[in-house]
C-alpha cells in the first residue's frame, strides 16, 4: 500500500476507535450497578484489544466512494466492529474453536469466564441496533435499510449460519470445495458484504452500487478467509495475535486441507481479481483507488 493509502487506512481505523471509545463511555455510565461492571469490562477488553478494523475501513471507504461524508458512516462502522468482535468472542469459546488468545490478549472467556464472555458478546450484538437507530446523521429510510442488512447478514442466513456449518463440518469427512466456499461465504463473507453495502447506504449510493458492493464484499470475504486459513498454518501466534494450528486442532476442513497452500493462494488471487472488477461501478476517485489497494493488501497480509 502506498503511504497515502496506508495513512487513510490508519485514519479510518482511529476514527472508528474514537467513536467506539465514546460509545463505551456512554455504556459504562448507563451501567450503574457495580455487579454489572465485569460485563462492561469484558466488552471493552475485546473491543479495544486491537483488531485491524478492516470492516469499519470498508464502511468509511464505500461511503466516501459514493460521495458521502464520514460522519454518516460513524455509527455503522462502530456497529460493525462490535458485531464482528462479538462473533470473535463466541468463536473462541470452548464450545466452538476453543482458543485462548485473541488480538494478542487472552480471549474474553479466558479473562472473564465463560458466562461473562457470553453476556459480553450478547451486549455487543444488541448495541449496534440501538446505535444506528439513535443516530441523528441518517434518515429514517437509511436506518431501516442499514438495520435490515446488518441483521440479515449477521443472522442465520449469514454469519451465524456459517458458524453453524463450520462447527458441523468438524465431524464430517466429505466436505468438498463448493461446500467449503458456501460455508466461508456465510461465516466471513456475509459481514464483509454487509460492511460494503452499509457504507454505500450511508453515502446514499445507487442501487447498482449497493449491489456491486455486495459482490465485492463476498469475493473479498472469501479471499480473506482463504488467507486466514493459510496464516493459521504458516504464521506465528505473535504475528497473528491468535493461536496458530487451531484449525488442525479442531479438525477443520480448510482451504489448506482441501487445496494445499499454493492452490489455496491461487484461489485467493482469482477472488481478488473478481473483487477488483466489481469496483467498476464506482467513479474514479481517491476512495475507489484506496479500495483497490486495500483489496491487494489483504491478499498479501501477514497478520
Ligand atoms: C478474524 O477477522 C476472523 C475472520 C473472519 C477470519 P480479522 O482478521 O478481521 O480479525 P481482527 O478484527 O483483525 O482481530
Ligand atoms: C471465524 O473464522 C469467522 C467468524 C465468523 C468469527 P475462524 O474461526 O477461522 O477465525 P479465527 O481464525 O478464529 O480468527
Ligand atoms: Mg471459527
Ligand atoms: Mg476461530
Ligand atoms: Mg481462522
Amino acid at each position: 500500500m502506498n503511504e497515502k493509502n496506508q495513512s487513510r487506512l490508519n485514519d479510518y481505523a482511529s476514527r472508528a476507535e474514537q467513536y467506539l471509545l465514546q460509545i463505551l463511555q456512554a455504556m459504562q455510565q448507563e451501567m450503574s450497578e457495580p455487579q454489572a461492571e465485569n460485563l462492561f469490562l469484558a466488552m471493552k477488553h475485546s473491543l479495544t484489544a486491537g483488531g485491524k478494523r478492516i470492516r469499519p475501513a470498508l464502511i468509511y471507504a464505500f461511503c466516501e466512494a459514493c460521495g458521502g461524508n464520514l460522519i454518516q458512516a460513524d455509527a455503522s462502522a462502530a456497529a460493525m466492529e462490535m458485531t464482528h468482535t462479538a462473533s470473535l468472542i463466541f468463536d473462541d469459546l470452548p464450545a466452538l474453536d476453543n482458543d485462548d488468545l485473541r488480538r494478542g490478549k487472552p480471549s474474553c472467556h479466558k479473562a472473564f469466564g465463560e458466562a461473562t464472555a457470553i453476556l459480553a458478546g450478547y451486549g455487543l450484538i444488541c448495541e449496534p441496533f440501538r446505535m444506528i437507530s439513535a443516530d441523528t446523521n441518517l434518515t429514517a429510510e437509511q436506518k431501516t435499510k442499514l438495520i435490515r442488512i446488518l441483521a440479515e447478514q449477521e443472522g442465520s442466513s449469514g454469519m451465524v449460519g456459517g458458524q453453524m456449518l463450520d462447527m458441523q463440518f468438524e465431524t464430517e469427512t466429505q466436505i468438498d470445495l463448493p461446500l467449503l466456499e458456501k460455508m466461508c461465504l456465510a461465516k466471513t463473507g456475509a459481514l464483509m458484504k454487509a460492511s460494503c453495502q452499509m457504507g454505500c447506504l450511508c453515502g446514499n449510493g445507487t442501487e447498482i452500487q449497493v449491489s456491486a458492493a455486495g459482490e465485492y464484499g463476498l469475493a473479498l470475504g472469501l479471499a480473506f478467509q482463504i488467507v486466514d486459513d493459510i496464516l493459521d498454518v504458516i504464521s506465528t501466534s505473535e504475528q497473528l495475535g491468535k493461536p496458530v494450528g487451531s484449525d488442525a486442532q479442531e479438525n477443520k476442513t480448510t482451504f489448506v486441507t482441501l487445496l494445499g497452500i499454493e492452490q489455496a493462494k491461487q484461489r485467493a488471487v482469482e477472488l481478488t481479481q473478481k473483487a477488483h472488477e466489481t469496483l467498476n461501478q464506482f467513479p474514479d476517485s481517491e476512495f475507489t483507488e484506496f479500495l483497490h489497494e486495500l483489496t491487494d493488501a489483504l491478499l498479501v497480509r501477514m497478520q
